[in-house]
């Protein structure tokens, strides 16, 4: 039952301590997240990742990458634990190694890799914290960088001082939506299309390109539509409207705001006693967001409920099968990146932790 699962968890975690670290993403439910040492957005579990050393193990409540990356950012003693490994992220899963590398040699080919006058690259690769280590070693070796939903701005104003246009992957929305905010006009956004030449691009449009946008989405922030929005328009007049960047453009446009799940937590939590929020991401954050916040009325504006169902495999029995595991002195699940790779993914993400706002 949910009381048992819920005190073996509790009675594991008692018994390793310091041992052990438990870290929670946002969009976890909250019988995971109950548990958890710290609770935060991407790039704030980044930096959890290093807040307890001495811990033996971490356990990650996330997906796949967001393991990697504690991985990469934790001692080389300290074992990282996924406690369902099938949970993945099919946003990170739409950009692979082969098809970017293929992407690349072909602007290698049209633009060349001399730096311009003022010592710009012609290309700077730029991954969201959404993609495999494999890619963000990628960005590593090629003076590229990692952002989050929360710094894109700053990581893509870094990046525009180093490069003459920056290549984003795997989020189309999060890099269209911080690149427009930026200044930077649509046209100059190209899309590229692995399975066709020059992305299905002509070299013109490449040629004037700033930001060149990889293809992949988040199925749950694209389930957010304009109509949602005159929806909870209508139905709440004052209402404040806040989503993701990962929602597609017109969305983001026709919101009042746009942010992070740490954003999104921080307006709600700032907000004068009576406000009234359509939230546009995942579901698990937006209830218990309504449910910490009694004083304001708070809803999703995806009514028919928007998990994420990978997040979601992180059951409270697979996070108590993995504590009294290390209780019983094994790891296992363990999320270990290959020496090869982590070298220059690591490279990337402190340069994104190096980027100040
Ligand atoms: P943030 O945690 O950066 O807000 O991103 C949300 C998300 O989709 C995580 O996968
Ligand atoms: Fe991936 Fe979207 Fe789930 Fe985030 S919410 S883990 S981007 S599928």
């Amino acid at each position: 039952s949910d009381a048992e699962l819920d005190a073996r968890v509790r009675a594991a975690k008692a018994t390793l301590g310091d041992r052990v670290l438990v870290l929670g993403h946002f969009y976890q439910r909250d019988e995971v997240v109950a548990h958890a040492d710290y609770i935060g957005d991407s790039f704030q579990l980044a930096g959890a990742a290093r807040s307890r050393p001495a811990a033996e193990a971490i356990v990650f409540c996330g997906v796949h990458f967001m393991a990697e990356t504690a991985d990469l950012l934790s001692t080389p003693e300290q074992a990282v634990i996924l406690p369902n490994l099938a949970a993945g992220c099919s946003m990170a899963d739409m950009a692979d190694i082969d098809s970017v590398t293929e992407c690349w040699e072909a602007l290698e080919e049209l633009y060349g890799t001399e730096p311009d006058e003022t010592g710009r690259v012609p290309v700077l690769p730029v991954t969201y914290m959404n993609s495999s280590a494999a890619l963000k070693a990628f960005c590593g070796e090629r003076g590229g960088i990692v952002c989050t939903s929360s710094n894109a701005e700053t990581v893509l104003e870094w990046a525009f001082e180093r490069g003459q246009r920056v290549l984003f992957f795997p989020d189309q929305h999060l890099g269209r939506n911080t690149a427009k905010a930026m200044g930077v006009p649509l046209e100059r956004m190209p899309m590229w299309n692995p399975r066709k030449p020059l992305g299905g691009n002509t070299e013109e449009e490449l040629d004037a390109a700033r930001v060149i946008l990889w293809h992949g989405f988040c199925s749950v922030h694209k389930r957010f539509t304009v109509d949602q929005i005159e929806q909870a328009r209508a139905s709440h007049p004052g209402v404040r409207v806040i989503v993701h960047p990962e929602c597609p453009m017109p969305v983001v446009d026709a919101a009042d705001e746009y942010g992070s799940t740490d954003y999104i937590t921080k307006a709600i939590q700032a907000a004068p006693a009576g406000s009234t929020f359509a939230i546009g991401t995942e579901i698990n954050l937006v209830q218990r967001l309504a449910a910490q916040h009694p004083e304001h009325t708070i809803f999703c504006l995806d009514p028919v409920v928007c998990p994420c169902s990978t997040m979601y495999r992180i059951h409270p029995g697979y996070l108590a099968w993995v504590l009294e595991s290390l209780v019983a002195g094994e790891v296992v699940n363990q999320v270990s990146v290959s020496v090869e790779v982590a070298e220059p993914a690591r490279l990337a993400l402190e340069r994104m932790l190096a980027a100040k706002p």
